[in-house]
């Protein structure tokens, strides 16, 4: 669906509360046509309330949202026609094997039994569920279902899809499978939004990024503006030894060379920190490490990355809704360090 403007959701001045709760505090946000679209911000953002908003299932105090030109509101019918949202619309059937279910919902939204039976399959592998595919739902894990209902909302693609935090607790196959077709529904034309709070994933897939905190937009633009908006060089240096790690990450705090906070990755022996303006800021650093002994093995300069962004915009690291299992980048988000005095 093409608008007249390219726009396939225009949000303005999105407001919400729940009592005295402000979930949505006027938020904005416009998404051209087959596009990724990556809302971003920690936990209580109003992140799955915007979600809520545009797919029609809660109305808002204030504002008006438009998809494909049809308002959220006055004309629910038509914009139910054109969205689907993870979870929302996936009647599983517990005593029906995954295949069964998938197909069930492919005949229901119009598909031949030939076609339904191909999308199930195709479906079925992409989500790693091939071996389990005849056994009955209600034996599956919570994460087998999880990916089952992640397959169930893509049987037919939607001219909108909503997903929200699609990949948190999955297993890195089935993230990478579902990376895998977003990119492909979306070269067929359709749109994607896309709640996440796992920075790798937003930097891989989405084109446009929006940072919401407090209910509004507190940032926005391609992954590469926001990294180049925050107008700093990440150095990232790798410790020789691991117990001159956090000792490191103080000293470097203290001394006043981090824009912000110096992030600890003990696993790989890192310090990473938002360069300032500082004069010479490699060999000073470098020169104080030594002095306090400690050995510094690589320095390397790069962009800043999406976590960096997301850190210096909100003030503190990424957190997952889910903590039960292991984030997409193999090691749990780093917590932020508070400069000491
Ligand atoms: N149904 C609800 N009743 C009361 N408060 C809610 C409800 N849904 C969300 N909230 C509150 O609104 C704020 C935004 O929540 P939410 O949209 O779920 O954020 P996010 O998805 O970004 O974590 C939070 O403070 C949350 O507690
Ligand atoms: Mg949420």
């Amino acid at each position: 669906m093409v608008t007249a403007d390219g726009l396939i959701i225009d949000v303005e001045g999105l407001a919400k509360r729940y009592g005295s709760t402000v979930a949505l505090d006027g938020l904005n946000l416009v998404v051209p046509t087959a596009s990724v679209f990556g809302l971003l911000g920690p936990n209580g953002a109003g992140k799955t309330t915007a979600v809520r908003v545009l797919a029609t299932l809660v109305r808002p105090d204030s504002g008006r949202v438009r998809i494909g030109g049809y308002d959220v509101i006055e004309q629910a019918e038509q914009v139910r026609g054109m969205v689907g949202l993870t979870g929302q619309y996936a009647a599983l059937d517990g005593f029906q094997s995954g295949r069964a279910n998938l197909i069930m919902l492919g005949r229901l939204s119009g598909l031949s039994h030939h076609q339904a039976k191909a999308r199930a399959t195709e479906l079925l592998d992409r989500f790693d569920l091939a071996d389990a595919a005849d056994r009955a739902v209600s034996g599956y894990s919570g994460g087998m279902r999880r990916r089952l209902d992640l397959a169930a909302s893509l049987v037919t693609t939607p001219q909108v899809l909503f997903l929200d935090e699609p990949t948190t607790g999955l297993d890195p196959a089935s993230r990478l499978g579902l990376w895998e077709i977003v990119r492909e529904i979306v070269a067929q034309g359709t749109t994607v939004l896309l709640t996440t709070q796992y920075m790798e994933e937003a930097d891989q897939l989405a084109d446009h990024i929006a940072v919401i905190d407090h209910g509004r937009v507190i940032s926005q633009g391609t992954p590469s503006e926001l990294k180049g908006a925050i107008g700093a060089t990440e150095l990232v240096l790798t410790i020789a030894t691991d117990s001159d790690l956090a000792g490191a990450a103080d000293l470097l705090d203290r001394a006043g060379f981090a824009n912000g906070s110096v992030q600890v990755d003990s696993e790989s022996r890192q310090l990473r920190l938002l360069a300032n303006e500082r004069p010479h800021i490699a060999s000073e650093l470098i020169g104080a490490l030594s002095a306090a002994g400690t050995h510094v093995d690589v320095l390397t300069a790069q962009e800043p990355s999406l976590d960096q962004v997301f850190l210096t915009l909100t003030g503190h690291a990424a957190t997952p809704d889910t903590t039960s299992e292991p984030s997409p980048h193999g090691a749990t988000p780093v917590p932020s360090r508070k400069a000491s005095t």
